[in-house]
């Protein structure tokens, strides 16, 4: 069933945990054949958020025409195919399972491995798509769900050093656009906003000096609330620029505040930024001051704008590792919403899968 002899070495990627359905094709973990995304963005902004029941709907719809269309694109057929690989957690149960099932389904009429991944190291290898990584590294995770401050101390090693306790920085962003009647999601939006106004509101700085790694968020939010119902209240009209250039500001100041103390302690070679709030421009410029600053020496890795948000080809990306660290899952293979990697090495993900 394995392909050993095979030169050219081909991943078929589904991911959907959350509301995108994407199906990628990879070649030798590092080049993009196809990378075809299904953004379900425009159904969701009506409701506000992901609404569960609606992501998975689409996700049946999307996943077998984004997978002939990633085939197609990649100009390959399925006895080319090297393995298959696919998402089963952390996100929503309903849309995860989705990707698995079909991604079991083509395996298994195909006699094909099923490599499976968790998203969170997905977005860590969307970087193997830009370079090389080089261990150690440490790899900032900021999404809609996640902010995470991972240590790799070789390939397929993970230990979260630092998390969020409350809200994760796109969640913190998606809300607080709310407040501004922004549309959902709103960190794009926020991130434009900010470059016309300035950090006037000075909001707080939760945990900045605390000798940890976590963050918190929901302090900010409150903060952020408040001030704009105040000024309701009072009949006053408040920059809605300098709102967000005052929000914004403050999620930068102590998530690169901590991660450079992190890049210090651990004596990394490479900072991985990953998550779709890894998009945001003045959080890559801000790390790029401060890395030139402090620790010229270390390499910044980002990943292009769509490969930073959830897609295939992150997911093929890092089943190359997982492949050839012999991970595999069977029929069995279930969607676990809840997934981690606090402490993750390739033996105890392989314990973890079935
Ligand atoms: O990684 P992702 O695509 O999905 C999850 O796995 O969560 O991240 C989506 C999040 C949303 O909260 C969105 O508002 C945020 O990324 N985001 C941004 C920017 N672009 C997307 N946040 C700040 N600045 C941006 N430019
Ligand atoms: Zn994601």
């Amino acid at each position: 069933m394995e392909k050993k002899s095979q030169q050219r070495e081909l991943i078929l990627a589904f991911e959907s945990s959350c509301d995108e359905t994407s199906v990628a094709v990879v070649e030798n973990g590092d080049t993009i054949l196809s990378n075809v995304i299904a953004s379900q963005i425009n159904s969701q902004k009506r409701f506000g958020g992901v609404v569960p029941e609606v992501a998975s709907r689409h996700h049946v719809e999307q996943v077998t025409l984004c997978a002939e269309e990633a085939m197609t694109q990649a100009g390959v057929t399925y006895a080319d195919l090297t393995a298959v690989a696919v998402t089963y957690g952390p996100g929503l149960v309903g849309a995860l399972l989705i990707g698995v099932s079909a991604a079991k389904a083509v395996a298994f009429a195909h006699q094909l491995p099923l490599v499976p991944v968790n998203h969170m190291a997905g977005h860590i290898y969307a970087a193997r798509l830009v370079k090389p990584l080089t261990y150690p590294l440490l790899a900032l995770l900021v999404s809609g769900g996640h902010t995470e401050i991972v240590y790799m101390r070789a390939a397929g090693e993970f230990e979260i050093i630092g998390d969020t306790r409350d809200d994760a920085a796109g969640e913190a962003f998606d809300k607080v656009g709310r407040v501004l009647n922004l549309t959902y999601p709103a960190g794009k939006k926020i991130d434009e906003l900010a470059k016309q106004g300035q950090d006037t509101f000075d909001f707080p700085r939760a945990m900045i000096k605390e000798a940890n790694y976590d963050f918190s968020f929901s302090g900010l939010k409150s903060a952020f609330i408040n001030t704009v119902h105040n000024a309701e209240q009072r009949g006053e009209e408040l920059s809605r620029a300098d709102l967000a250039a005052s929000f914004q500001a403050s999620v930068i100041d102590v998530i690169v505040t901590k991660t450079m103390r992190a890049v210090h302690e651990y004596g990394v070679k490479q900072l991985v930024m990953a998550g779709g709030v890894a998009a945001n421009s003045g959080l890559r410029a801000r790390f790029q001051q401060e890395i030139a600053a402090q620790t010229p020496d270390v390499d910044f890795v980002v990943p292009p704008l769509r490969l930073c948000a959830d897609n295939g080809a992150m997911i093929g990306a890092a089943a190359h590792v997982f492949y050839h660290q012999g991970i595999r899952a069977d029929g069995h293979l279930n969607a676990k919403p809840g997934l981690s990697f606090d402490y993750m090495t390739p033996a105890r993900q392989a314990e973890l899968v079935n």
